[in-house]
């Protein structure tokens, strides 16, 4: 299976016909160093909450390669408005799919859809455990510190993605903790100076975690 860190949230997951993209957020993010039309062959889209640096480029995207949505009911909802394939899920549930399972996990944070002047309700937000050829990534979303992570530590996650950028989400000290929760066998930290608010080094996570910590640099992908 082949991971790509695509900056802020974005990941690519890879694996046969499968090609799964976790909270695009590409033309957005300055950072970033693919644009949308880089992306081909997207089967599936996962969104986490309804902040726009998690849909990001989601409706463009699943419209150019037809991928399939998966994110929670009222987010589900709104890309349907959008004529989108969606399919909906919710907090602790976990469903099959044709490239394995998915399992929806809480997040301490918001999910309000922010549209012109008007904010649409995105139901609780969430992360994902994302199973596929036996290997589960684990995707935090953007989330506080919660005692509730200590329980994924039974899921056996071959890698967590955990936020350490702080103001919006859980800071280094407290992924730390969440690592040390989790126990996944590989943890890689994300949502961390895509802009100044949440300005952390990496190098500080790694060195603090007694887990094993891999920093990818933005565009940057590994094989586990
Ligand atoms: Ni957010
Ligand atoms: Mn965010």
């Amino acid at each position: 299976m082949k991971l790509t860190f695509l900056g802020h949230s974005a990941i690519l997951i890879e694996e046969g016909n499968f090609k799964g993209l976790v909270d695009p957020f590409i033309s957005g993010n300055p950072l970033c160093k693919i644009t949308v039309d880089d992306l081909v062959g997207i089967t599936h889209i996962f969104v986490t909450h309804g902040h726009g640096d998690h849909i990001g480029d989601t409706v463009d995207i699943a419209r150019r390669n037809q991928s399939l949505i998966i994110t929670n009911h009222e987010i589900s909802m709104y890309f349907s408005k959008f004529k989108l394939r969606t399919h909906a899920m919710h907090i602790g549930g976990r469903t099959k799919f044709d490239f394995g399972r998915v399992k929806m996990t809480n997040a301490l944070h918001g999910s309000g859809i922010s549209d012109k002047d008007n904010m649409i309700c995105g139901g609780n937000p969430g992360g994902f455990i994302i199973e596929v050829n036996g290997k589960k990534i684990y995707h935090a979303g953007d989330t506080g510190l919660t005692y509730d992570m200590k329980l994924l530590e039974d899921e056996k996650i071959d890698v967590a993605f955990l936020p350490i950028g702080g103001n919006y989400t859980m800071d280094i000290d407290d992924a730390v903790k969440a690592a040390d929760f989790i126990k996944a066998k590989i943890v890689v930290p994300m949502h961390y100076n895509t802009f100044g608010l949440i300005t952390a080094d990496p190098e500080i996570f790694k060195n603090k975690a007694a887990s094993n910590v891999i920093i990818l640099d933005i565009n940057e992908s590994m094989i586990v």
